[in-house]
């Protein structure tokens, strides 16, 4: 296993040091490190940083590779500056019983750029009629912490009750997608003024804030672990930030797009800009952003989604609702909080590990500690050409734009996956 010597980095923004990789571990820092048989990397105007976490990817296998793999998800993963993923039931067949867990997890394995943690469903088939082998996923060797219908709410108050209940035994967490499907029936955007000037069906926020504050008092009598996927309105924050000061177990989520587009962009009728929850006012984007900064938001997650060009590049009633995510996520982050690379660490990366309970993951480098880092340059910017980015789908809304920061590299366990900005393998 190849050392690595990282010369003048700074960890998480403090003033730089040398940071020594050796099997699999962050082996040493300090100034003035000499290891003659590392390969020695300049790390000078570099942050290190915890490996990111993203508790909210979609790989779409099995099922739709076409749109992703395990790899080419895992690739575009390790480029955006992260070394664990949790990958969402939401395939073809559902992963709702052990051997899809199993199956995902093994070709995380494989793939062997980041850890891919399988999600499970809530329910069979995402169906929300019945409760999923929610036990022996729990027990197979993917080891299922997370349970989620994601693109579907589970709807039915009593089966979220029950699915509550079940996990509580094992520590396990209900990530729920807060949608009350009788208010959203038709939407194709969010509801309100650009809704009502477009003539387009409108989903209307207290769709998504009703499920939340049904689930936070559900979470709070059964004193079991709720998660809020994609969280999007300002009402959502103010429901989130009295369940917590009540002490429910509860955390949440928001993607790097509703912290910074609008539904303004839907005037485009550019389906790259249709997703679910939809991108929201300026108002709620300023209210998310408050919270993240508070830690109301515990994490930034991507909902990373991509779709094939034909489920994309159709007219906007027709085209599926997600956003690729992963290759750009820590970009937007500093487009929007700045250099607060304490902030960024935790949103990113130390709060998700922890909400997944992923060991070894979300640790600041530090000697001991499993050298699961990204090397980013705050200073570089970059274009984003959809043709270059590693998924296999090009459903960036960011085509074009040019951005702050650029991964150099990123290491699982001591090993490069990203050098160079270039995956390694
Ligand atoms: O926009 C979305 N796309 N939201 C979801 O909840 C599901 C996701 C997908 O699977 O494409």
């Amino acid at each position: 296993m190849t050392a690595y010597l990282i010369k003048s980095v700074s960890v998480v923004g403090a003033a730089p040091t040398d940071l020594l990789i050796r099997d699999g571990v962050v082996a040493e820092t300090g100034a003035g490190l000499a290891a003659p048989d590392a390969t020695v990397l300049d790390g000078t105007g570099l942050v290190a940083l915890p490996g990111l976490v993203d508790l909210h990817t979609h790989l779409r296998e099995p099922g739709r590779e076409d749109a992703e793999t395990v790899e080419s998800g895992s690739r575009a993963a390790a480029l955006g500056g992260y070394t664990a993923v949790c990958a969402m039931a939401n395939t073809s067949p559902v992963a709702d019983t052990a051997g899809v867990v199993e199956q995902v997890w093994r070709l995380g394995r494989e793939a062997g750029l980041v850890d891919v943690q399988p999600i499970g469903a809530v329910t069979v088939g995402l169906a929300g009629g019945q409760l999923a082998e929610l036990g022996a996923m729990a027990d197979s060797a993917a080891r299922v912490r997370i349970f989620s219908d994601d693109g579907h709410c589970v709807a039915d108050p009593k089966l979220m009750r029950r699915a509550l209940e079940y996990v509580k035994a094992f520590d396990g967490v209900i990530a729920q997608h807060a949608e009350e499907p009788r208010l959203t029936e038709g939407a194709q955007m969010h509801e309100g003024e650009v809704s009502t000037r477009l003539g387009l069906t409108g989903w209307p926020a207290v769709a998504e804030e009703a499920i939340i504050a049904r689930d936070v008092l559900l979470a709070e009598h059964v004193g079991s672990r709720l998660h809020v996927c994609h969280v999007s309105t300002a009402g959502s924050v103010e429901v989130l930030r009295h369940a917590k000061a009540r002490g429910v177990k509860v955390t949440a989520e928001v993607t790097p797009h509703h912290l910074l587009l609008t539904d303004a962009k839907a005037e485009t009728y550019d389906p790259v800009y249709k997703v679910n929850p939809p991108l929201r006012t300026a108002t709620d984007v300023a209210a998310l952003r408050a919270a993240l900064a508070e830690g109301v938001i515990d994490i930034i997650a991507t909902d990373h989604a991509p779709h094939a060009v034909e489920d994309k590049e159709c007219e906007w009633a027709y085209a599926r609702p997600g956003m690729l995510g992963l290759e750009t996520a820590l970009s937007i982050a500093l487009d929007v909080l700045g250099p607060q690379w304490d902030l960024i660490a935790e949103r990113m990366s130390r709060a998700p590990a922890r909400i997944a309970g992923l060991d070894g993951h979300g640790a600041d480098p530090a000697p001991g500690v499993p050298a699961n880092l990204t090397l980013v340059d705050p200073a570089a910017r970059r274009t984003i050409e959809p043709a270059e980015l590693a998924s296999r789908s090009r459903n960036t809304p960011y085509a074009r734009m040019t951005l702050p920061g650029r991964i150099v590299a990123t290491f699982l366990r001591g090993e490069p996956t990203v050098l160079d900005g270039k995956a390694t393998k």
